[in-house]
């Protein structure tokens, strides 16, 4: 029997955007902070963020369908994620990163000329850097960043190691995890050169400046600071083609000592290319921000580690439907 189709699920996707601009909206007027810090009755709302009743209703009825927002008895009440995430103030507030790709809206909405008059260079928007935009984009990305340093170091055991080093590290988020949990050991964040100014300010306010250093430079050239027996690359995977990423794998091989290993982290798609979402949209994001990148499938990304000579190569997820975690040791 033929499988009855309708248009629903295509009707969903042509406004999957209205979704965004609602998120979005919502954190500009501090929605959830108001509701956490017990401004939660529509009346409420309305005095608080200045808005008229009926844009509060509006609002209070599309984070109410998206499940942003609940009901406990008569008052509105934040979901578990929202109420962890998304409150101002709070030590995971990760708004900033919410907020982080806003500005690639209208891009994302030039796609198909962008394809069709494709406009793009090795590192992207990353050549244009600035000490100043570089602090603002690592406002961001820390605010996520330090919680997969965290779980990196629960999952991985560093304690045998001596010296990270932490290809593309921008905060330092996971050198400055990893000294902290595994007392032995030093690390390397190596970026571009105005990153690395924010870096360092990360590194000063952990109090780790004798532990964790800087190179400012671009990883897809030159020779690695060696020796060293870790290696992480971290949440940069979809910048770069397969020639830069490969490249990038075989120098960290040379730079580690035998027994070393390397940990790739980044957003991989499945072999067969269907999903997860994520990576394929982090690849398509390339093409907005004009790089040469794309997603890589995890299998692609073994063949880098195998190619380079690592051996006891695996693919682990590591935020499951998001990130992934490419291992392997240099013999
Ligand atoms: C999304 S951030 C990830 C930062 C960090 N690894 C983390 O997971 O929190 C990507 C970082 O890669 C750095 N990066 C991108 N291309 C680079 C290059 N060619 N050389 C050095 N760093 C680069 C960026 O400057 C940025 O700091």
């Amino acid at each position: 029997m033929d499988k009855r189709v309708d248009t629903t699920r295509l009707q969903k996707m042509a406004r999957a955007y209205t979704a965004s601009a609602v998120l979005y909206a919502a954190l500009d007027v501090s929605l959830f902070t108001h509701v956490s810090g017990g401004l939660n009755s529509e009346t409420s709302l309305v005095e608080a963020t200045g808005l008229r009743p009926v844009d509060v209703d509006r609002l209070v009825s599309c984070a109410l369908s998206l499940e942003l927002l609940d009901w406990e008895g008569d008052h509105l009440v934040n979901s578990p994620d929202v109420e962890t995430y998304l409150v101002e103030g709070k030590a995971r507030y990760a708004g900033a990163w919410m907020m982080f790709t806003r500005p690639d809206v209208e891009g994302w909405f030039e796609m198909t000329q962008k394809m069709r008059e494709p406009e793009s260079s090795k590192l992207g928007m990353y050549q244009e850097l600035t000490v100043d935009s570089a602090r603002k984009y690592h406002r961001a990305t820390s605010s996520i960043g330090f919680g997969a340093a965290r779980r990196f170091v629960k999952t991985v055991d560093l304690s045998s190691r001596r010296h990270l080093l932490d290809l593309g590290g921008g905060s330092g988020a996971y050198s400055i995890t990893a000294v902290e949990n595994f007392k032995e050991l030093r690390a390397t964040v190596l970026d571009l050169p105005p990153v690395v100014v924010a870096t360092q300010e990360y590194i000063a306010d952990a109090g780790v400046e004798d532990r964790v250093k800087t190179v400012g430079a671009d990883f897809t050239t030159g020779e690695f600071p060696s020796p060293v027996d870790v290696i992480v690359m971290a949440s940069n995977l979809p910048i770069y083609d397969g020639e830069v990423v490969s490249d990038v794998v075989a120098r960290a091989f040379r730079a580690l000592e035998p027994g070393g290993e390397m940990h790739l982290i980044g957003e991989m798609l499945n072999d067969d290319r269907k999903g997860p979402i994520d990576a394929a949209m982090w690849g398509m994001n390339e093409l907005i921000c004009g790089s040469e990148g794309r997603a890589h499938t995890r299998s692609e990304c073994e063949n880098y580690f195998t190619t380079a000579g690592f051996s006891d190569v695996e693919v682990i997820d590591f935020v499951p439907g998001i990130l992934a975690r490419c291992v392997g040791h240099k013999p």
